[in-house]
């Protein structure tokens, strides 16, 4: 697909605004693709009898075919046609918990495309009881698949600005329907049998479930076998087995969050993470008692490196689950290198709120094989870390987004989380961009600065970069000589031309600092024009390719 063709001008609408709100269910009866809220997490919404449209889903997120999607529903009546059959156990639980946080896989009927089921003869159900979620199925007139609405990867979408920052440009609605009130997804529960069996944990429990049962008079038949649950190798969901909600930065799990002392422990794992790393900056999802035990204590110059997002009190593990993604989005925003993130005890929610912490962090648990990701590090460099090289972030990464999500060349199982940042040789620590730079990123590539914060470049962010582009030879001739042992991989923009033999693009980067808005956006052009050449070769460099060409 031509990267041109594929490119929306997404629309975000606010349920209030009747007209556009019809207009969007329509579009999305008739195939389009809709960015929709739930008391989950956000979901990417489609026709789901609709093949060509389900398919849509699957390009927008760079999802793997093999990885089925949930039907939404606003009425119990209306799963009746799509599913084969409804056990006994299936019934009670769409009584006790439909509408709401959990979704039932049961046989399919042949009215649900492959595409959907990916081959599976079952098909999961879900009946949201976020009113704007109902009432856009209910306008669409048609049962709707929606996975969640982030690149496939990233953490979960909890707000309409996280769905538009993975997917604008790819669809052309989102529905802003504000916070998601739970804040992970659903609790996934197969009841094709006599008992139920959770595939993915949430919300609703497996206490919660068995209790409902166990009211309409079932018990635990003696003679059924909790398939291969005990013996830790459960059949789960498909979608559990891919690298999920992973942030850019390396999650740390701070476990006993809940404990009245929790603040000891954060304090020696942060101290760790600076001692270890000189150049760290950490971001840490905590309680609010723990920031400012932590302000009091830590000595100045790990404060300065020390960025908090608080959840509300540490030991309430509703607030953390409601948050966690949003956290995670946050901080990696920040930039953070490290993520210090609170861990709960492993019951009721902190079930389902450790688990995709735990993949978060890349802890694989032991029964859980998740395909490492592989993050590719491009960082543009100029003096001061405000104008040019966040600018330089913005004018690649709109480019690079349309070929989104990426895969190595050599492996292409292997998914690639592209990371463009950038730093200056001598810049203020935590400085906003220019405000003309955000206004460019904002209305020509629609990449919002406004959480940019300047650094100076150091060893640590030299070594994890694969590639370093600086706006002049002057920088870069810096750089070789301050940093000797990473310079195949330090270029000045003219020089990068020069070594792919592009010869009819100047390489030099005006700066723009201090003057006015024509100035920054002569430099804009400059940075559009060399990347507009360079482009497909720094995927060569890097050794990838998009899902998208
Ligand atoms: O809360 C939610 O469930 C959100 C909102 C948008 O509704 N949706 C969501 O969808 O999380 P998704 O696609 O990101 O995750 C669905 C999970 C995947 O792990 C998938 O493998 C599993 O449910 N799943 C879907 N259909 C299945 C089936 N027929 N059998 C087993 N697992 C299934
Ligand atoms: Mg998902």
């Amino acid at each position: 697909m031509n990267p041109e063709e594929s490119k929306y001008v997404t629309e975000i609408i606010h349920p209030e605004d009747e007209a556009a709100f019809a207009r969007v269910a329509k579009a999305l009866g008739d195939g389009e693709v809709v960015g929709m809220p739930t008391e989950t997490v956000y979901g990417l919404g489609a026709n789901a009898l609709n093949p060509h449209a389900v398919a849509r889903i699957f390009v927008a997120k760079g999802r793997p075919l093999d990885n089925p999607l949930i039907v939404h529903v606003a009425s119990k009546e209306s799963i009746l046609p799509l599913v084969a059959e409804i056990t006994p156990i299936a019934k009670v639980l769409m009584d006790a918990f439909m509408p709401g946080p959990i979704t039932l896989v049961m046989k399919k009927s042949a009215l649900i495309p492959d595409v959907v089921s990916c081959g599976l003869d079952t098909v999961g159900i879900r009946f949201p009881i976020h009113p704007v979620a109902r009432k856009l199925i209910e306008q669409s007139g048609v049962p709707v698949a929606a996975p969640s609405a982030n690149l496939s990867g990233s953490p979960s979408p909890t707000k309409a600005s996280h769905v538009y920052h993975d997917m604008h440009e790819k669809i052309p609605y989102i529905v802003d329907g504000g916070d998601c009130n739970v804040g992970l997804e659903s609790t996934v529960v197969d009841v094709t049998k006599s008992w139920p069996q959770i595939l993915r944990p949430g919300y609703v429990t497996m206490p919660m479930i068995e209790n409902a049962l166990q009211e309409k008079g079932f018990t635990k038949p003696v003679d059924y076998q909790d398939t291969k649950e005990d013996k830790g190798s459960a059949p789960r969901a498909p979608g559990m087995k891919y690298r999920h909600y992973a942030p850019h930065a390396l999650v740390t799990i701070v476990n006993d969050a809940d404990e009245a002392d929790a603040f000891l422990r954060y304090n020696e794992a942060l101290r760790t993470v600076f001692s270890e790393n000189n150049d760290a900056v950490v971001g840490m999802f905590c309680g609010e008692e723990v920031k400012q035990n932590l302000e009091k204590d830590l000595p100045e110059d790990m404060k300065a490196k020390t960025i908090f997002y608080c959840y509300g009190d540490g030991r309430d593990n509703r607030a953390a689950s409601h948050a966690l993604f949003d956290g995670l989005r946050s901080l990696d925003e920040a930039h953070v290198t490290h993520i210090l993130a609170a861990g709960f005890a492993k019951k009721g929610l902190g079930l389902a709120y450790m688990n995709r912490l735990q993949k978060a962090a890349g802890d694989t648990g032991k029964e859980e094989k998740v395909p490492a990701l592989s993050i590719k590090r491009v960082l543009f460099l100029c003096t001061g870390n405000t104008c040019r090289s966040p600018l330089a972030v913005a004018s690649f990464s709109a480019m690079a987004r349309k070929n989104e999500p990426f895969s190595e060349k050599n492996n292409p199982q292997m998914p690639v989380r592209l990371d463009v940042s950038s730093a200056g040789i001598s810049a203020a620590f935590g400085d906003p961009a220019a405000s003309h730079s955000i206004q460019i990123a904002k209305d020509r590539y629609g990449i919002d600065l406004s959480m940019h914060r300047s650094r100076t470049v150091n060893d640590y962010i030299m070594e994890q970069s694969d590639l370093v582009l600086s706006v002049s030879d002057g920088h870069s001739d810096i750089l070789r000589r301050q940093y000797p042992e990473y310079k195949a991989k330090i270029f000045s923009f003219a020089q990068y031309l020069a070594k792919n033999g592009i010869s009819d693009v100047n390489g030099n980067i005006p700066d723009p600092y201090g003057k006015g808005l024509s100035e920054y956006m002569r430099t804009a052009d400059a940075l559009d024009e060399i990347f507009a050449k360079i482009y497909p070769f720094i995927l060569e460099d890097l050794q990838i390719f998009g899902y998208i060409m």
